[in-house]
């Protein structure tokens, strides 16, 4: 709803400016696909297994909403092939079948960037500064980076197994939701918010005692660049984030000015092997997503970027019989102000409340005695101060007192 719907449109505004400066260029995945694309976020993720919006079309298709937008971008930088690196943002609704409460719905907005086709880790530094130099035009100062390495997938798969013995030898005290889980993917277990799972997870082994070299060494130039371009960040090594097709650097974003359960505002990190998956050649690819509710949750509570009312420059009062209003509020926008008028031949009173109502800075009144005189009534709203104008001067009029045109479409 307006206000608000303007203030999300904003936000979107200042994403792209920030990405737009980087080189990054819009793209506009679509809003479903072969239900096939998303099974590739892993067949062991709560989001494929129990939160796809999916259905079969009139043509026996197989087909879902797109739960997310980065398997999108996979598999059209497959199918077309583009020049790497390839940089792209996008911003647009995804859908999950997810228990909804506050922070966390079921049709939520994201922005986003992903690269692909380098995996030098200085993309990596400039993927995630991008992240937080957005939080922080946007005015918050409690959002915290989290930072971790999922290592290569050998030595993703290391650790998995060694993940599977140790919560396999504690499976009795485990909850059973936390058995279920270790069952198809262990390393969701570390997911688990469950008091009763906390003692075996504070005492699974740590991923970063199973990097290789090569992961190790990514890892620590990432970490150098942040450092360098006075990103602060927390190393976590609990962070395995919440979709299958993760691999080295992985991020989250986390506003402290959230409860708990829904503080995660954005998050991303390297999916080398995706593209290859989805019928492209071996590929690196990294970004992140953004969550556009969560975060203009997290602004409400640090009370900043907040939402400003639309209004529009001029309100045209006609109290002939409509047809002046039609031809000033014309004339008017033709020459890049925004003006806004009554309709249904309102009383003059109406008519003014209308426009008070409008936000708009003043008022343009016509009535039988400036018609004939050629003239209009210009009265400034916030303080009632009025000046009769020729009619012809009222666009240099307007100009002379500080009304703007935004666009001259003249
Ligand atoms: P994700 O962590 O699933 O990652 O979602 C990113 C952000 O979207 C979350 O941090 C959260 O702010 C928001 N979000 C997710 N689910 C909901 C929900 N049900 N309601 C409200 N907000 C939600 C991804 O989607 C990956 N595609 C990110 C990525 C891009 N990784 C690499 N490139």
């Amino acid at each position: 709803m307006p206000p608000e719907a303007a203030r999300w449109r904003r936000f979107s505004d200042v994403f792209s400016t920030v990405v737009e400066t980087a080189g990054y260029s819009c793209i506009i995945p679509p809003m479903f696909e072969d239900i096939g694309v998303f099974r590739r976020l892993g067949e062991a993720t709560d989001v494929v297994t129990k939160e796809m919006y999916d259905f079969e079309d009139k043509g026996g298709r197989h087909v879902a909403l797109r739960p997310e937008q980065t398997a999108s971008v996979c598999r059209a930088f497959a199918q077309h092939r583009p020049p790497t690196p390839w940089k792209v943002w996008y911003s647009g609704p995804n859908f999950r079948y997810e228990k909804a409460q506050a922070g966390r719905y079921r049709q939520f907005d994201q922005v986003g960037i992903e690269v692909l086709g380098t995996d030098d880790p200085d993309i990596d530094v400039e993927v995630i500064f991008l992240g937080w130099d957005f939080y922080r035009r946007l005015g918050l100062s409690n959002v915290t980076l989290m930072l971790n390495s999922l290592g290569d997938t050998d030595d993703r798969q290391r650790y998995v197994d060694a993940l599977a013995t140790h919560f396999n030898d504690q499976k009795t005290t485990l909850s059973e939701e936390a058995q279920r889980t270790l069952e198809k993917n262990p390393l969701r277990v570390l997911d688990s918010k469950r008091e009763q799972d906390k003692a075996a997870i504070d005492g699974a082994p740590l991923l970063k005692d199973f990097l290789g070299d090569d992961a190790r060494v990514h890892f620590e130039r990432v970490c150098e660049g942040l450092r360098e371009l006075e990103v602060p960040f927390v190393v976590n090594d609990r962070l395995v984030r919440g979709l299958d097709y993760y691999r080295r650097t992985t991020f989250e974003f986390v506003s402290t000015a959230l409860e708990s359960s829904q503080n995660a505002v954005g998050g991303g990190g390297r999916y080398d092997g995706l593209v290859e998956e989805l019928g492209g050649p071996p590929t690196h690819g990294i970004g992140f997503a953004l969550g556009v509710d969560r975060t203009l949750l997290a602004c409400d509570a640090e009370g900043v970027f907040g939402s400003s009312s639309d209004s529009v420059d001029v309100f045209v009062v006609d109290v002939v019989d409509g047809r002046h209003a039609r031809g000033l509020s014309h004339d008017l926008r033709r020459h890049g102000f925004s003006a806004d008028r009554a309709f249904d031949g309102r009383s003059m009173k109406s008519q003014m409340k209308a426009a008070d109502r409008s936000g708009a800075k003043v008022a343009v009144i016509v009535g039988q005695d400036e018609v004939s005189a050629g003239t209009c009534v210009v009265r400034r709203l916030d303080s009632s101060d009025q000046v009769v104008i020729p009619r012809a001067d009222l666009v240099d009029y307007l100009g002379s007192i500080g009304l703007k045109p935004s666009t001259e479409t003249a």
